[in-house]
């Protein structure tokens, strides 16, 4: 038994930043950010830094107004809640009907309630347990092979698998060196199990590498650890240079690995929806796959690093333009902070 994707669904914030607007706001280029990047243009959502303006949420030590736990606008929990939506109603079903919502994100707006529990609210899926997880821009990969383990096992018969940020929020504006690099949005399936073991998730692989957590992290950020730290590490803070080594080698051997458990090879593969960092480790993927580009379907060019979100929206557009036909052969993979990695293999 396995489970397949019957639904896909997306949200973006209105707003879209270019490398042009970056441009007057840091010392950097639209030729560098394409060069180094391809991305040419992110969505921010409402209230960052970037988009103009503070948000101030109302806060009580009695209970925050139901509406404020849904999300206010533009949030992670509202742009997934939206994302949702649209998911269920491509797969044609109600939120009465989900068993499971799976949210990945690392920018949620709130510690407590976990931003699942807030879609959960504004979706109106009372039938459904409910949690976060956060690996970074693996956690939506992460959390379509728990929603696996969980269907496969019988605990739960579907789920809803977000992934979704708000990253304009912890990312700092003033660093040129990732400020460019990161996009808001969020992205959601709708998985079920799957009558045939020929269709949907037919191989996993994941793995994590906590002792190299260092080189891409964001401390969380109360008043006092901001005072403890004197304000260090409570934006995005990253090496580049040793998270773009990490994905060119990682990737490849991960995906290798998932179509090696199903006597598949990278050439058989239709198309590879791979985490949209960089266009030039993008590339770089498949030179090493040795698979042509016209197999590596793109969006970080519009909507910049989403992390946890890139997966998922990238689906949503290829389902939604018929890009992908069934029967096809797919690779999601993800890689990010933690350090952490992995992949399947669908059959759509
Ligand atoms: O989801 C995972 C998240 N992380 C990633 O995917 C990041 C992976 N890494 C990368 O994509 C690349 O390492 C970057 C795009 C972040 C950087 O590209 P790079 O080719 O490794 O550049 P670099 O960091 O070696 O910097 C080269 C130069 C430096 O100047 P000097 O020291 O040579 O004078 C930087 O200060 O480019 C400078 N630089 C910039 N210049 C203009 C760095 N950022 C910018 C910028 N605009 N935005």
């Amino acid at each position: 038994m396995t489970i397949k994707i019957s639904g896909t669904g997306s949200a973006l914030p209105e707003k879209i930043l270019t490398n042009k607007d970056l441009e007057q706001m840091v010392e950097t280029s639209d030729a560098w950010i394409s060069e180094r990047t391809g991305i040419k243009e992110r969505h921010i959502a409402k209230g960052s830094f970037a988009y103009g303006r503070s948000h101030e949420a109302p806060q009580s030590r009695r209970g925050l107004p139901q509406a404020e736990l849904e999300g206010r606008e533009e949030s992670v929990a509202s742009l997934s809640a939206e994302a949702c939506r649209r998911a269920l109603a491509d797969a044609g079903r109600t939120a009465e009907e989900v068993d499971l919502i799976l949210l990945a994100t690392c920018s949620p707006e709130m510690l407590l309630p976990c931003s699942a529990c807030q879609v959960q609210s504004a979706i109106g899926a009372k039938n459904a347990v409910a949690f976060d997880i956060n690996a970074a821009c693996s956690g939506f990969l992460f959390a379509l092979q728990t929603a696996h383990a969980y269907i496969v096992s019988g605990m739960y018969r579907n789920a809803l698998i977000i992934g979704a940020e708000v990253l304009s929020k912890i990312v700092d504006w003033e660093d040129r060196g990732t400020c460019v690099l990161f996009g808001d949005g969020a992205g959601a399936v709708f998985v079920e199990a799957s009558e045939d073991d020929h269709t949907g998730i037919l191989s996993m692989t994941a793995g994590s590498d906590g002792s190299r957590g260092g080189v891409l992290y964001c401390r969380e950020r109360s008043v006092d650890y901001a005072d403890i730290f004197e304000d260090q590490g409570i934006h995005i803070c990253m090496n580049g240079g040793e998270v773009y080594k990490f994905a060119v080698r990682q990737v490849p051997d991960c995906i290798e690995k998932a179509l090696a458990k199903i006597d598949l090879a990278p050439g058989d593969i239709d198309q590879f929806v791979l985490h949209q960092a960089n266009l030039r480790i993008i590339e770089a993927i498949a030179k090493r796959l040795h698979v042509g580009m016209e197999h590596f379907p793109y969006n970080v060019d519009r909507v910049g690093n989403t992390s946890s979100a890139a997966i998922p929206l990238l689906l949503d557009e290829l389902n939604k333009s018929g890009r992908i036909q069934k029967g096809q052969l797919l690779v999601l993979s993800g890689f990010g902070a933690g350090l952490t990695y992995g992949a399947c293999v669908v059959r759509w």
